[in-house]
């Protein structure tokens, strides 16, 4: 049996193990997937041992993002631009290969699942961190008419802007600095962790504007209702993006797509 698992610590949260099961089912992979909690200083030790021992691949989690930055020996270019990985593949060669699913995974989540198109439209991505890093190509690949990035430390928000600019028309905000209307806004700060909002002007929703946030909870997130209070009627949280980045790495693994929308619905019945 092929084995896969996540790694992180902590990890009894994660729904990386039920997602992927899921998809193995669906699509008769005969393979393992696991949860695996590394302690903080053992991650390369970690990692070679499951290689050497039938592993096949990982799904990698906080804390240990730029552990596998570091252990890996080649990139896909969307991981390469990310500066984050989030998925390793060990190829036939023995080498291992990194990719970053989370943006392919949140266009997805948008434009297949949603069907909200991004092509032309105005966007703003709040937050300049490694979240926001990871998703920058995907969707400058869409081709928005524009892209805005607003972030607390403008200078972060530059930064990725300068880094990003050659694949489209992309822009760095403060928040107060804000003008005009979106047609989707995507939260990727990590400000819902600690119960706050980004500093955002309600100025910039219509009724018909988008939000997406990208962290998801059993609840209605912060962001996400505060939202729906100024008169936005579509919302959505990151549950598919969750889903969509795990097909996405299923498929490089494995090299069939599986089917997301019932993975998704039984995921969200289990919240209530
Ligand atoms: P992640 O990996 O989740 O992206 P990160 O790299 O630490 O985490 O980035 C967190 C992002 O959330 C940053 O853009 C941060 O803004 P600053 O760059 O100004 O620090 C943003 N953020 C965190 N808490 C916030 C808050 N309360 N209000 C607004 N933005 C916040």
């Amino acid at each position: 049996t092929d084995l896969y698992a996540v790694v992180g610590n902590p990890i009894g949260h994660s729904k990386s193990p039920q997602i992927h099961t899921a998809f193995a089912a669906q699509t008769r992979q005969d393979l393992l997937y696991t949860a695996q909690l590394v302690p903080l200083d053992s991650f390369d030790s970690a990692l070679n041992k499951f290689f050497k021992h039938g592993g096949c691949g990982v799904n990698v989690t906080v804390p240990f993002k730029e552990n596998a930055w570091r252990y890996a020996d080649e990139f896909t270019p969307r991981a390469q631009r990310a500066q984050a990985v989030n998925t390793l593949k060990k190829m036939a060669d023995g080498r291992i290969l990194a990719d970053n699913t989370d943006g392919v995974g949140l266009v997805r989540d948008l434009t297949v699942n949603h069907g909200v198109a991004l092509n032309g439209k105005r966007i703003l991505l709040l937050g300049a961190g490694g979240a926001v890093r990871g998703v920058l190509q995907p969707l400058l690949e869409q081709q928005p008419a524009e892209l805005i990035i607003a972030n607390r430390t403008l200078s972060k928000a530059e930064m990725l802007a300068k880094d990003f600019a050659d694949l489209g028309n992309v822009k760095a905000s403060e928040f107060a600095a804000l003008d005009g209307t979106f047609d989707v806004i995507i939260n990727g700060t990590s400000a819902s962790l600690s119960g706050d909002l980004p500093p955002l002007p309600a100025s910039v929703l219509t009724a018909g504007t988008v939000c997406y946030d990208m962290m998801y909870s059993a609840q209605t997130t912060i962001f996400n209702q505060w939202s729906l209070d100024n008169g936005v009627q579509k919302v959505i949280d990151g549950l598919g993006m969750l889903v969509e980045q795990a097909a996405e790495a299923f498929a490089l693994w494995r090299d069939v797509r599986p089917e997301t929308k019932t993975v998704i619905a039984v995921l969200r019945g289990e919240r209530r």
